[in-house]
């Protein structure tokens, strides 16, 4: 059996007096689309980030390909292979496109920028037609694209995407979805947080339910849709 890509094991995190995350364990194999869901405030984003030690397990422990990063700096993380696209779409606002995508190659050095930008031109062909725009002039779905874009420019081993739908319209959201399909299609591993459990379910392998800094259930993505506690709290019943 392969070792996974990335491995949570027991991790606690405290914001002060607060746990924020409760023996929280979890694995994601290479090539492996995964989703975390979970409603606002259970702690995915605070899982993700802490996978770049900020804030930093207080018990615990993160491996990266069998590596303990548990007590890494988020330098050391970002240039050994992972990459993140944060919540809310936080690019460069000043910068045009190719600027930001620039910005995307600093863990690894810009020998390969030109490339990679023809890539990503490839996925994105809006952050293409729109290169030399400044990244605040252009629409939530543009910005969510090169924010997605801009991680990619790290050429990561493992991506990170924490709720790429957050406040797009429906088709613009399908679109995204699209494209994340479309990535994993060429072997990217991708760790997705959500709280659109429907588009991330359908899109993933396997997901895992956070509830109030706990994993509270794991499956495959089509045993969670048909799942009646997810149903009911995730996907309005239905
Ligand atoms: N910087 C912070 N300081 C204190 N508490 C925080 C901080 N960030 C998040 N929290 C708290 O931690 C919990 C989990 O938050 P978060 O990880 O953002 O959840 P989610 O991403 O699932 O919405 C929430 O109760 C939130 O209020
Ligand atoms: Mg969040």
């Amino acid at each position: 059996m392969s070792e996974p890509i990335l491995e949570l094991k027991d991790v606690d995190v405290h914001y002060g007096v607060i746990q924020a995350l409760k023996k929280v364990s979890l694995h994601i194999d290479e090539g492996e689309t995964v989703s975390l869901i979970g409603s606002n405030g259970a702690g995915k984003s605070t899982l993700l980030m802490s996978i770049f030690g900020q804030p930093r397990a207080s018990a615990g422990q993160i491996l990266f390909r069998g590596t303990d990063i548990t007590h890494k700096s988020s330098h050391y993380v970002a240039s050994n292979g992972v990459a993140q696209a944060p919540e809310g779409r936080r690019v460069f606002p000043d910068m045009s496109v190719e600027e930001n995508l620039l910005m995307g190659t600093i863990p690894i050095g810009t020998a390969h920028a030109d490339e990679d930008m023809q890539r990503m031109f490839e996925l994105f062909p809006r952050l293409k037609e729109r290169r030399n725009q400044r990244a605040m002039t252009m629409s939530g779905g543009e910005q969510q694209m090169l924010a997605i874009a801009r991680a990619l420019m790290s050429r990561p081993k493992l991506l990170l995407l924490d709720e790429p739908s957050l406040g797009l319209a429906p088709i613009v959201v399908k679109q995204i979805f699209q494209t994340l399909r479309e990535l994993a299609a060429t072997g990217m591993t991708i760790f997705l947080v959500e709280q659109n459990a429907n588009h991330a379910l359908r899109l993933s392998d396997r997901a895992y339910v956070m509830v109030t800094g706990e994993i509270r259930l794991s499956g495959t993505g089509e045993e969670l849709l048909g799942n009646q506690e997810v149903r009911n709290a995730y996907l309005g019943g239905h």
